[in-house]
């Protein structure tokens, strides 16, 4: 147990910024970087290119089970392009439909449980930052640092707005606003793997503090995290 790889896992809801940090708190570390939304996303872009309905569990399952995706970092943007079947898709899955669409497939307790495999296999070392739901609750369990980060729904509706407003002409923020809200009652409501902070969580509200403010806390937070391992060990020695 001592020697496993360690695993940092950001869970939250949509918009709450734990991509921005996961991403970038897992570049400053050297470690990898898990966004398992993308394969919630990818899976649902499969399942409308496939014509899988969304009653069809099985074959939801089994396209979640062979889904042929391809992660490849771009290191000089720091970016990661995703590919779906040889295409990139790393625009596509960004959008407003996709996302509502993943959340859908996400609520599949077959297709999440195709998926674990292929999310507990981004665990190597040095280390893994994971973002999504459940990281903390149910991929990885054990991990040493889980963290819960949350905004106000209004805000989370305004970050989104200005994410979007250039790329797709038609968003309002009142829309977005309702879409966000659907999604997280989506996401909390379901009955395997609810969006909620794991045991042990940290929660931090990142409503009205910057990116830099909230990865200073991270920062802080894994050091005693590092610390406490450390004096735990030496303790036992
Ligand atoms: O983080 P995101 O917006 O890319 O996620 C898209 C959807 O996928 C989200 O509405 C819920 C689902 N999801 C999930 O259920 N579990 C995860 N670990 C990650 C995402």
């Amino acid at each position: 147990m001592e020697d496993r790889i360690p695993v940092i896992t950001v869970d939250g809801p949509s918009s709450s910024g734990k991509g921005t940090i996961a991403r970038l708190f897992a570049q400053e570390l050297e470690w990898h970087f898990l966004d398992s939304g993308a394969l919630y996303r990818l899976t649902a872009l499969a399942a409308e290119r496939h014509a899988i309905p969304f009653d069809d569990i099985e074959g939801l399952e089994t396209l979640a089970a062979h889904l042929d995706v391809q992660f490849i970092s771009d290191d000089e943007k720091g970016a990661t392009r995703i590919f779906l079947e040889g295409e990139e898709v790393t625009d596509v899955i960004r959008s407003e439909v996709c996302g509502n669409r993943a959340s859908m497939v996400a609520a599949v307790g077959p297709v999440r449980a195709a998926l674990l495999d292929r999310q507990r296999a981004f665990r190597q070392a040095p280390g893994l930052v994971a973002d999504g739901r459940d990281m903390g609750t149910v991929v990885f369990p054990d991990a040493e640092l889980k963290i819960f980060l949350t905004a106000s729904l209004e805000e989370r509706a305004s970050r989104r707005y200005q994410q979007l407003k250039d790329k797709e002409g038609s968003v309002t923020l009142g829309a977005l606003y309702q879409e966000l809200a659907q999604r997280d009652d989506r996401d909390k409501a379901r009955a395997v793997a609810p969006l909620r902070p794991a045991e042990g969580a940290v929660t931090i509200d990142t409503s009205g503090i910057g990116i830099e403010e909230v990865l200073a806390k991270v920062r802080q937070l894994w050091a005693q995290a590092v610390d406490e391992k450390n004096s735990k060990r030496q303790g036992r020695a």
